[in-house]
């Protein structure tokens, strides 16, 4: 083999277009790191001869571990608090208060997690919903979606170690919606568990399906192009209702991708209301 640095232009644009994920000169470490495993365990000699692999069939266990090893799935449960102090204190109240001026009392609220991870996110909405508007619950739908279809099946599983419980889970929470199955940690309720649906789904794919109160997509974007945020942030745009939240990570904004929205503040929490109807004028003037 040559001692000259491996050419890393093909797998760089593989990664691009099956993950939306950049890897540029300053992160291009992480090729080496996480996918030179995949070499060594299916006996490729470089990583254009891994890029030719995975421009093939999607659903081969090389082409999920290569999801799994490039996404970055860190979460954790009530990450970034002061955004689930909006969702009840704000957004859902709003919600309730508009569902009902339009005489829709029952009107299920519908949330999707997308870019979910491992479920933390998606149980955090349905714990705090259940704990403070236990009259929602029921009717709650409860969407939470992820690339990685490990992460997915970690997520239904509901199963989460004590390193996890540990990061944002109170003792009153725990107490309640948590029960202990082995020395390694805990199980969540088949309550909460059940009222939330995980799939896998990639985001680069549109147009999405469904209709939504509410969607997060937070600590994802930021690992994209602007060109495949704007694209996502479109499809969002699509299937968010009318006056309907969008949710992003405190260092992601839709500023100059988008060209519905309007910046709401709760505390320094920033979050969107999409497809406004009350927008008077337009949405650069308002930043
Ligand atoms: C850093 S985690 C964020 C999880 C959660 N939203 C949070 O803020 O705690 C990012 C997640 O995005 C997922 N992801 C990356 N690229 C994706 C894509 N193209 N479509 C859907 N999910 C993707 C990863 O698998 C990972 O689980």
């Amino acid at each position: 083999m040559s001692n000259s640095p491996p050419n890393l232009t093909r797998i760089k644009t593989v990664i691009r277009a099956k993950t939306g994920v950049i890897i540029d000169d300053k992160n291009e470490y992480l090729i080496g790191s996480r996918l030179g495993i995949l070499l060594e365990e299916n006996n490729l000699s470089s990583f254009d001869e891994l890029a030719d692999v995975l421009a093939g069939p999607q659903d081969s266990p090389i082409f999920k571990k290569f999801l799994e090893r490039i996404t970055t799935h860190e979460t954790r449960f009530f990450r970034d608090e002061s955004t689930f102090a909006a969702l009840v204190e704000q957004m859902i109240p709003e919600w309730m208060e508009r569902n009902r001026s339009f005489g829709g009392a029952s009107r299920p609220l519908n949330i999707w997690c997308a870019a979910g991870s491992t479920g933390q996110e998606a149980y955090s909405i349905a714990m705090l919903i259940h704990s403070k508007f236990p009259q929602i619950f029921p009717s709650l739908n409860l969407v939470s979606t992820d690339i990685s279809e490990t992460c997915v099946e970690r997520a239904s599983a509901g199963f989460f170690t004590d390193y996890e419980m540990n990061r944002g889970v109170s003792d009153e929470l725990r107490a309640k919606f948590f029960v202990r199955v082995s020395d390694k940690g805990y199980n969540i309720s088949s309550e909460i568990r059940s009222k939330v649906e995980f799939k896998q789904q990639n985001l680069l794919v549109t147009p999405y399906a469904g209709k939504f109160d509410i969607v997060f997509c937070r600590n994802v974007l930021i690992y994209f192009d602007l060109a495949v945020r704007k694209q996502i942030l479109e499809g969002f745009q699509r299937v968010i209702l009318p006056d309907g939240f969008l949710v992003l990570g405190a260092t992601e904004s839709p500023t100059g991708l988008l060209d519905s929205y309007v910046v709401r503040q709760f505390g320094l929490t920033r979050y969107y209301e999409i497809n406004s109807t009350n927008i008077t004028f337009a949405p650069a003037q308002m930043r």
